[in-house]
């Protein structure tokens, strides 16, 4: 069967599961597949569905083969972007060896032999006292700073194919990261909800489609679908601001989502509402929370790092280690 027919057929299963647009004359080409597929429907479930039924039957025509793979994954990037969902298995494996960071004019080192793994689609907790390096850590992670010493590999089911964990300079994690600085609000730029949302999107064109598409996704998922874009910054609750700035990043798509402290200085109400959120974020990508909340988070958590004091070294807590922290009032005070 010719390529062009299978990929008609794949079309019609779209089309009946009203995915695409019916055909209006030729065969849907790759480009055309890719255009058409931006008006899908805004439900990803359906969305991810009939994906799954176009491939399915795609597969079975055409057996498996490079060009297969190759016309899949467009189609699944294409039914991504539309649906503004990020693909299963989009979060980066994150393996730290050895690292080391001192900056220029500093005293010591401020990281010394920092080895931890983040699991792809993990939440992962780092706690740690005052002033062991904790930011210091989420920077380098995140590509702000460069570790002076040490490897980070990323890897992971990166979508569209699986990438095998290779070492990361600061340039290529910046790209794959996403960061919710502590009390974010206090550095937002924009005045409006849309200000801030947009600050950075190009003018025009397709990339700013699609990330309008995937803005109003994340807005949803973070409970700001029903604020109006126009809302001022300042009349929003703490909670709510703490929304936005996890909305902001979301919409890039991270696959690797660090936050220093997202619980501080929040009323109960808004904390339960932002662990509610993290909650519903696990598995998207994956997470690295840096907090002295121990006991709200474990829950949440895969594992719970610490790392030492003066950022000597960070190791995992097994469940006794995390039970005596929790019990310990202060435990994380210097
Ligand atoms: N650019 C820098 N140059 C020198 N020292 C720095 C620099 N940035 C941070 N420090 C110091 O590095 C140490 C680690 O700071 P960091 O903010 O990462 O700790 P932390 O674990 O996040 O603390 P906290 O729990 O209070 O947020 C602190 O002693 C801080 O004063
Ligand atoms: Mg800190």
């Amino acid at each position: 069967m010719g390529r062009k027919i299978i990929k008609k057929q794949l079309k019609e299963v779209l089309v009946q599961r009203k995915v695409v647009q019916a055909p209006k004359s030729k065969p849907v080409t790759k480009r055309k597949a890719k255009k058409q597929a931006v008006d899908l429907p805004k439900d990803p479930q359906a969305a991810a569905d009939a994906l799954e039924a176009g491939l399915k039957y795609y597969k079975r025509t055409s057996g498996p083969s490079s060009k297969t793979a190759d016309l899949i994954s467009q189609l699944a990037e294409a039914l991504q972007q539309a649906t503004g969902a990020p693909p299963a298995g989009h979060g980066a494996s994150v393996s730290v060896r050895g690292v080391a960071f001192h900056p220029p004019g500093a005293a010591r080192p401020l990281l010394t032999g920092v080895s931890l793994d983040l699991p792809a689609d993990s939440l992962s907790v780092l706690s740690g006292p005052s002033g062991a390096g904790k930011t210091t850590l989420l920077h380098v992670l995140a590509g702000l700073s460069e570790a002076t010493a040490g490897t980070i590999l990323l890897g992971g089911a990166a979508a569209p194919r699986p990438a095998s964990p290779a070492p990361a300079a600061a340039p290529a994690r910046l790209r794959a990261s996403g960061v919710v600085f502590q009390f974010p609000e206090r550095h937002f730029l924009g005045s409006t909800l849309v200000e801030e949302l947009t600050l950075g999107w190009p003018e025009t064109g397709p990339g700013r489609t699609r990330l309008a598409q995937r803005a109003q996704q994340v807005l949803a998922a973070v409970g700001l679908s029903s604020t109006p874009l126009q809302a001022r910054l300042s009349s929003l609750s703490d909670g709510y601001k703490r929304r936005v700035a996890l909305a902001v990043q979301l919409i890039q798509q991270p696959r690797l989502l660090l936050l220093d402290e997202p619980l501080a200085g929040l009323d109960w109400m808004a904390r339960r509402d932002l662990l509610t959120l993290l909650q519903k974020l696990k598995g998207q990508c994956t997470m690295l929370v840096v907090s002295h909340e121990i006991a709200e988070l474990t829950p949440l958590a895969d594992a719970v790092w610490r790392l030492a004091d003066g950022g000597r070294g960070a190791y995992r807590l097994d469940q006794s280690a995390i039970t005596a922290l929790k019990l310990t009032s202060g435990a994380d005070q210097p």
